[in-house]
């Protein structure tokens, strides 16, 4: 039914500045949720193909990435919609506004988005009341953590910390974004003293939350598509000496090759969508040669298609994620690649 909705209501939400469609879209889902509509138009089975990854049931390989729901208040709505797995955020310990808007935007005949908003977000404790007040969604929940914006890189483990332990009681899995680019300086920590660092100071508390709270969550780290191979190489092995549990590869470019000459090509951010999958599909590729079958990986960045789906597997990933094309070819996505993957 949502199949053959969705072409209509995106030519509604399309008309629509950006960010006001997404806020729009989300707000419908809730009220759809909430009115008990979504529940009656969905049904669970078809979705369910189990499979397990770092010690944790996923009941198919589709999860959502990070961005969309970024409060986690909207986890049972989208959970209707068939994804295995919802990563909420990225939260940091503070709520923060983010960039100056417009800071988000379509770039429709390529099927790409440019954002740079800035970890808008409510802050860790009000994510985690919303996590808590999730009834319906029986599937993961993945706490994307980040830094304040006025942190300094110094301090950013502090900021990590805070919300390790306070998403650990109600997450099943903990994201540690080293890569979005509309922070400044975030990327830094990606280089291999910075995250070896960052890596074991996460792994030491983890090690204590998990004897306090009797409960063992895999903490990964979310990486860009914008490293080369020795940066690739060094942080891998930063990630296998560390005991790193999972890799979310890739965030957005910076790279703008694919979508030079485009009229909003040069809006600051960073981009997804089909321009960014070969580049991010490349880099999976690398950290899987390093990594093996050590550390599992989860694929994102310009999924569009179940021959995308497929290549991000055949590129080492066990699981996928996909943001900008549920935007724009909507939920019958979601259900297609849970069926098949
Ligand atoms: C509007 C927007 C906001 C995003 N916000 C975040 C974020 O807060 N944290 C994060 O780790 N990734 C964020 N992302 C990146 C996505 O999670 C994903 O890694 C990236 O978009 C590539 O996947 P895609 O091509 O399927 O969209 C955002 C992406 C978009 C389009």
């Amino acid at each position: 039914m949502f199949d053959a909705l969705y072409p209509l209501a995106r030519s509604g939400l399309f008309r629509l500045e950006a960010e006001v469609a997404h806020h729009v879209s989300l707000a419908a889902l809730r009220i759809a949720e909430k009115s008990g509509i979504l529940g009656l138009v969905s049904s669970d089975e078809e979705w369910v193909s189990p499979v397990e990854v770092m010690g944790l049931k996923f009941s198919n390989r589709v999860g959502l990435a990070a961005g969309l729901d970024k409060a986690g208040n909207t986890i049972d709505a989208l959970g209707r919609l068939g994804f295995g797995c919802i990563e909420i955020g990225t939260i940091t310990p503070r709520p923060q506004a983010g960039n100056p808007k417009p800071r988000l935007f379509r770039l429709v005949d390529r099927e790409a988005i440019i954002n740079r908003m800035g970890f808008n977000n409510p802050g860790i404790d009000a994510g985690v009341e919303n996590v808590r007040s999730a009834k319906s969604f029986g599937g993961i929940v993945g706490f994307n953590i980040g830094k304040n914006k006025d942190t300094p890189n110094e301090n950013a483990a502090d900021d990590y910390l805070i919300c390790l332990r306070k998403a650990y009681p109600v997450a099943d899995y903990i994201a540690v974004n080293l890569s979005s680019p509309n922070t400044p300086g975030l990327r830094d920590l990606q280089g291999a003293e910075a995250s070896a660092r960052l890596l074991g100071v996460l792994k030491k508390e983890q090690q204590l939350l998990a004897a306090e709270h009797g409960k063992q969550v895999p903490l990964l780290f979310k990486v860009a598509p914008d490293l080369d191979e020795p940066q690739i190489r060094d942080l891998s092995q930063v990630f296998l000496n560390g005991g790193l549990d999972g890799l979310i590869a890739t965030n957005t470019t910076l790279d703008r090759d694919k979508v030079a000459g485009h009229p909003r090509a040069m809006e600051a951010g960073g981009l997804s969508g089909r321009p960014v999958f070969e580049k991010s599909t490349a880099t999976l590729g690398l950290f899987s040669n390093h990594l093996g079958s050590h550390i599992p990986i989860i694929g994102v960045g310009g999924i569009s298609s179940l021959e995308d789906a497929r290549e991000k597997i055949r590129a080492g990933a066990t699981l996928v994620q996909i943001y900008t094309s549920f935007i724009y070819q909507g939920p019958r996505l979601v259900r297609e690649f849970a069926q098949a993957l």
